[in-house]
């Protein structure tokens, strides 16, 4: 960790203030947003109150804006109510928004469809319809496992209207991964589609929905209802499994919100933590509408002209809130994209950009760091080729940028005109937390800079005090905010003890390493619990090792991460079989089969990189294993540290090889 502290705290560039974009910005300049900072610090409640009668619309008003008596259980407005799809779609309505486009979708395979507010209205009203005349209704959870489609946008907002609190599983994950959410959301309702299709490839997606339906604790489940995107056959059980056609059949266009109180539950998005079982984390819909909202056009500074991408899956929370959320309350025109960055070629981000006239593009630094190398080996794939004079200001998400990454897309993506706005937020937080101001905060490359008005930091050390600038320490979040999440499903002692655990002294523990610089900015260092960043996913190192333990060669697992200039870091894994150490051809197909086996059991942004075989791991005499030895291992780096402790100094020799 200490390496990458210094490089970050030498970096001594600084770009910006963007006139261009700064001249007519909603914070145009440092001034314009220290007194939005000053102002919702000075009268937090006095400030969010005022931002949630200003910019969303209540069915009810609320009198209340935050109850901290059952604290760390925050509830924001809750006594107001209010319907998060009507803030979406209804309100835009009878303003000139109604015909302007709200989804420009591209398909895997270069096709264009486009929805105005007014027809995505529509079909997401009959949707809701459809629902309730299966006899869904508020309260009712609901699996969505879809592709990148409209139809999944229609999908949350639809159940967003009638009250059913979703929980989207992003498509790459395994049927396994499915039946487990499943059944600890207590689902009703599963909308998915036959297939997908990826980079040129159709991936099925509705056999996983069989198996995991197939599996005891899903009963409850009533319906499967199934997108048909490709036209492959599908298995299909009469009674349960229906059609998404069909069922939209001669339904009305037209479908009234119902009004929930602004604690409702709009989603739970399962997420990693540091033990074996993912979290499901609840968010509200008043609050969380809210910041998703504003963050729009304070991070985003969206306008009516913009045309703004943001690249993430709603499988992920980026895309929640910046597609199926932040961008429709906004009113704003959006591209949403079914494949990947490199098909048919490393070119199709510049490519999409030109054609549709993207103006914010917001993308993972796994991303850029990928089509620099794509670019690298062919300079036809770089973006110097294309028009990206469209662009206005470029964001990433996901994972730390590295400086060399940051200035790269500065330079090549941006043109040096736009400003990279480089969000730090969680699944958890809702809502961009650190970021920079396009119109307002000069950048420092690989820092995401100052915290969001509403939004109070710190960073503090093992015994909760605050650490010096230029010092790591833990980032902690120190005031309650109103997309923060609420609780964990079924599960509100892991909540507290998970974010609020009593060295963090009521603040919330973001799970980060950071520090601050001279002037305030923030450098974020990475997880601080057994929480892997994969290509922007995360991933629980305890996940990995319950799904290699699971299978019936292997006694034991060890999984940590090694940076990687691609993906961030990169899962390697260390197992002990119940046989002896295999080597060569052997060793590699039992490592192809564990690796398929993960696939199976998570998906496959689990798999390992590398597994090594040893006939133990390297423990302490008290039987702890030592991860940090197997980290400077995985890195293949000289052991400098003290091994005297190691109750097996000779097995490190056999993890050396790596399958
Ligand atoms: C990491 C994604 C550095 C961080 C929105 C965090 C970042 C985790 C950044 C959350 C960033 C996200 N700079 N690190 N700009 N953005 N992270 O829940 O470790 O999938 O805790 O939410 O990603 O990942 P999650």
């Amino acid at each position: 960790m200490s390496s990458a502290i210094d490089s970050v705290m030498t970096e001594t560039r600084v770009f910006g203030p963007f006139e261009r974009v700064a001249k007519d910005a909603h914070v145009s300049g440092m001034d314009a947003y220290r007194a939005l900072y000053d102002e919702a610090a000075d009268d937090l409640e006095g400030f969010w109150g005022r931002q949630a009668r200003e910019n969303l619309i209540w069915s009810k008003p609320f009198t209340k804006v935050l109850n901290e008596s059952n604290a760390p259980f925050y509830t924001w407005f809750e006594d107001g109510e209010l319907n998060v799809s009507a803030n979406c779609l209804d309100r835009h309505l009878n303003t000139p928004v109604a015909n302007k486009t709200a989804i420009i979708f591209e398909a895997d395979d270069g096709q264009v469809t486009q929805v105005t507010y007014k027809e995505l209205y529509e079909r997401v009203c009959k949707l809701a319809n459809a629902l309730k005349s299966l006899g869904y209704k508020k309260g009712d959870r609901s699996i969505i496992y879809l592709p990148m489609s409209i139809e999944a946008v229609v999908a949350m907002q639809a159940c967003a209207r009638l009250g059913i609190t979703h929980s989207v599983v992003f498509g790459g994950f395994s049927s396994k991964s499915l039946h487990e959410r499943c059944m600890d959301v207590g689902a009703t309702l599963v909308i998915t589609a036959d297939e997908q299709k990826r980079g040129g490839r159709n991936i099925p997606l509705k056999p996983a929905v069989d198996e995991a339906l197939s599996m005891p604790g899903t009963e409850a489940v009533r319906h499967v209802i199934v997108y048909r995107r490709t036209g492959a056959d599908i298995a299909w059980k009469e009674g349960r499994d229906l059609w998404l056609h069909d069922v939209l059949e001669g339904q009305p266009a037209e479908c009234e919100p119902v009004a929930v109180g602004a604690e409702h539950p709009l989603f739970i998005l399962y997420t990693s933590g540091s033990t074996g079982k993912p979290k499901g984390v609840q968010h509200s819909s008043g609050g969380y509408l809210l910041s998703a909202l504003l963050t729009m056009r304070w991070t985003f500074d969206i306008k009516d002209s913009d045309i703004f991408w943001c690249t993430a899956d709603v499988g992920w929370v980026t895309g929640h809130t910046y597609i199926a959320y932040g961008p429709l309350a906004a009113g704003a025109t959006q591209i949403m994209f079914e494949g990947v960055p490199t098909y048919p070629t490393p070119a199709r981000f510049w490519q999409m950009i030109e054609r549709h006239k993207c103006t914010i593009f917001y993308t993972a630094p796994t991303a850029i760091r990928s089509l620099i190398k794509a670019s690298e080996s062919n300079d036809e794939h770089h973006p110097k080729k294309f028009d990206l004079t469209s662009l206005r200001i470029i964001g990433s998400v996901g994972e730390p940028i590295n400086p060399e990454a940051w200035m790269w897309y500065f330079t090549h993506v941006g043109r040096e005109r736009c400003p990279v706005v480089d969000t730090w937020w969680q699944t958890e937080t809702g809502s961009h937390i650190l970021t920079p101001l396009p119109g307002a905060t000069p950048l420092k490359p690989g820092s995401c800079t100052l915290p969001l008005p509403g939004i109070e930091i710190g960073i503090i050390d093992e015994s909760g005090e605050e650490v010096p600038p230029g010092k790591g320490g833990f980032l902690v979040i120190k005031k309650p905010w109103p997309s923060m999440i609420r609780t964990i499903w079924g599960d509100p002692e892991r909540f507290k003890k998970s974010y609020f655990p009593p060295e963090a002294k009521g603040y919330y523990l973001a799970g980060d390493g950071a520090q601050r610089d001279k002037d305030g900015y923030v450098w974020i260092m990475g997880r601080i619990d057994d929480v892997l960043n994969v290509s922007g996913h995360r991933l629980g190192t305890m996940e990995v090792e319950s799904a290699l333990v699971a299978h019936e060669l292997v006694a034991e697992a060890a999984v940590v991460g090694r940076p990687d200039s691609t993906t961030g870091e990169a899962v390697v894994a260390f197992v002990v079989l119940k046989r002896p150490v295999p080597q060569g051809d052997e060793a590699a197909e039992i490592a192809r089969q564990l690796r398929d086996w993960v696939g199976k059991e998570i998906g496959p942004i689990a798999k390992p990189r590398e597994i090594r075989f040893g006939e133990n791991l390297p423990k302490t005499r008290s039987g702890k294993i030592m991860r940090r030895l197997l980290r400077v291992v995985a890195q293949n780096e000289t052991i400098t540290q003290d091994v005297s402790t190691l109750e097996n100094p000779a097995i490190l020799d056999q993890l050396t090889k790596s399958y």
